[in-house]
C-alpha cells in the first residue's frame, strides 16, 4: 500500500514569519489525517525556524532544489548536508521551472535568459542521486510542454525524463523515490489535466519504472500529480489508481486550501 504524499511547492514565497505562522494554522486542521503524509517545501531561508515550529506535527520539511557537491566553491548552491542540518528530509529536484520549460511566457522577457537555471536531465539524475546520498528522499519532477503534447510527444517525454532521472540509481533508492507528473501546461495556469489523462501517464511512469526495476519496485514508487490541484478537484484525482498524491503549488499558499486537499486524500 503506497502512502499519499501531499507536497506544497511554496515557490518563491513567504517570509520565515509567514512560514511559522503557516504551521501553526494547518497543524491542527490536518491532525486527524497522520495516514498522509504532508511536506512543505519551502525557500531555503525558511527552512530553519520552520524546523523548530514543526516539532511535534507530522508534517515533514522539503526545500525546492539542492546541489550534488558536498562543499566548495559554488557561489549561491546549497549542499545536500546543509539541508539535512536543518531537518529536511525532501527535496523537489528538475522541477519545471529549473528546467526552464514554462507554461506561461512572460511577455516582453527573453526566457533563454531563465534557461541558465540550467536543469537537464543529467543534473536531475547527480541532484537526486546526491539526495539519496545524504538521506533525502527527491520528489522528481516529469512533464512535457504544450507543444510537446500537442505533437504527440508525452509519451516519449515522460519515459525518457524518467528513465534518465534513474540511471545508476539501486533499485531499493527507485522504491523510495517519488515522482511527480506535472505537465508544464497545467502549471499556475488554472487549467488542470483530465484526471483520466492524468492517472495514464502517472501508470505510464510507473511501468517505466517496472521495465527498469521490475513489478516489485514499481508497485513501491510513489507518483504524484502537480498542476493546478486545489480543494475542489483533489478528490477526483486522488481518487485514481496511480496517483499516489499531488505537489501542489498555489493552492499550498493557504493553510485552509493545503488541509481541504489533504483531507480529500483517500482513506
Ligand atoms: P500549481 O504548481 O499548483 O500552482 O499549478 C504546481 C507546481 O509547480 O509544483
Amino acid at each position: 500500500m503506497r502512502r499519499t504524499i501531499i507536497a506544497g511547492n511554496w515557490k518563491m514565497h513567504k517570509t520565515t514569519a509567514e512560514a511559522v505562522a503557516f504551521i501553526h494554522e494547518i497543524a491542527p486542521l490536518i491532525q486527524d489525517r497522520a495516514d498522509v503524509e504532508v511536506v512543505l517545501c519551502a525557500p531555503y531561508v525558511a527552512l530553519y525556524p520552520m524546523r523548530d515550529a514543526l516539532a511535534g506535527t507530522t508534517i515533514l520539511l522539503g526545500a525546492q532544489d539542492v546541489f550534488w557537491k558536498t562543499k566548495g566553491a559554488y557561489t549561491g548552491q546549497i549542499a545536500p548536508g546543509m539541508l539535512t542540518d536543518v531537518g529536511v528530509s525532501y527535496v523537489i529536484v528538475g522541477h519545471s521551472e529549473m528546467r526552464g520549460r514554462f507554461g506561461v511566457p512572460e511577455p516582453d522577457f527573453d526566457e533563454t535568459i531563465l534557461r541558465h537555471f540550467g536543469e537537464t536531465d543529467a543534473s536531475v539524475n547527480r541532484k537526486l542521486k546526491a539526495a539519496f546520498e545524504a538521506g533525502m528522499t527527491p520528489i522528481c519532477c516529469v512533464g512535457e510542454t504544450i507543444s510537446e503534447r500537442k505533437a504527440g510527444q508525452t509519451d516519449a517525454i515522460v519515459s525518457d525524463q524518467t528513465t534518465k532521472a534513474l540511471e545508476g540509481v539501486p533499485a531499493d533508492l527507485a522504491a523510495r523515490l517519488v515522482f511527480a507528473y506535472e505537465p508544464v501546461w497545467a502549471i499556475g495556469t488554472g487549467e488542470v489535466c483530465d484526471s483520466d489523462e492524468a492517472n495514464r501517464v502517472c501508470g505510464l511512469i510507473r511501468s517505466t519504472v517496472e521495465k527498469l526495476y521490475g513489478a516489485d519496485v514499481a508497485a513501491q514508487t510513489r507518483i504524484q500529480y502537480g498542476g493546478s490541484v486545489k480543494p475542489d478537484n483533489a478528490a477526483e484525482l486522488l481518487a485514481k489508481e496511480h496517483i499516489d498524491g499531488a505537489l501542489v503549488g498555489g493552492a499550498s499558499l493557504k493553510p485552509a486550501d493545503l488541509a481541504a486537499i489533504v483531507q480529500a486524500s483517500p482513506k
